[in-house]
C-alpha cells in the first residue's frame, strides 16, 4: 500500500523486489546531500577526527551519537566545509 493505494500484489519475495515497492518505502535514487570521505580534524597537536566517512542521502534522518569529547560538535562543525587541509573531503550537493 502507498497512500491507500495498493501497488504490488504477489508472493512476500515478488513484493520485497518490487520496484514500485521499493520506491514506495526507500524512495528514488535520489542523489546524496553530502559525503564525507575520510575526514581528519586537528587542534593543534590533538587529532580530534580520525578518518571520519559518511554519507547523509537526500530525505535521510542521520544522527550522531557519541561520548563526551568523542567529536560529534566538530563532525557538524567541520563536515561542510572540511578543507583539503583539514585533510579530508566533503561534496555538498
Ligand atoms: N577549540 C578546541 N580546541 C582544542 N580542542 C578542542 C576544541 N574543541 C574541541 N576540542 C577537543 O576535540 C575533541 C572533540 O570535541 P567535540 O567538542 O567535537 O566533542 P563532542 O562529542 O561534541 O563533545 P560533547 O559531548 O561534550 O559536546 C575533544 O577532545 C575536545 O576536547
Ligand atoms: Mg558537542
Amino acid at each position: 500500500m502507498d497512500f491507500g493505494e495498493v501497488i504490488a500484489r504477489g508472493t512476500p519475495q515478488e513484493i520485497q523486489t518490487n520496484p514500485k515497492v521499493i520506491e514506495a518505502y526507500l524512495g528514488k535514487g535520489q542523489p546524496m546531500l553530502l559525503e564525507v570521505e575520510d575526514l581528519n580534524v586537528y587542534y593543534g597537536a590533538i587529532h580530534a577526527l580520525q578518518g571520519i566517512s559518511f554519507s547523509v542521502d537526500q530525505g535521510e534522518i542521520v544522527t550522531l551519537i557519541g561520548a563526551n569529547g568523542a567529536g560529534k560538535s566538530t563532525t557538524l562543525r567541520t563536515s561542510p566545509v572540511c578543507s583539503a587541509r583539514a585533510g579530508g573531503r566533503a561534496v555538498p550537493r
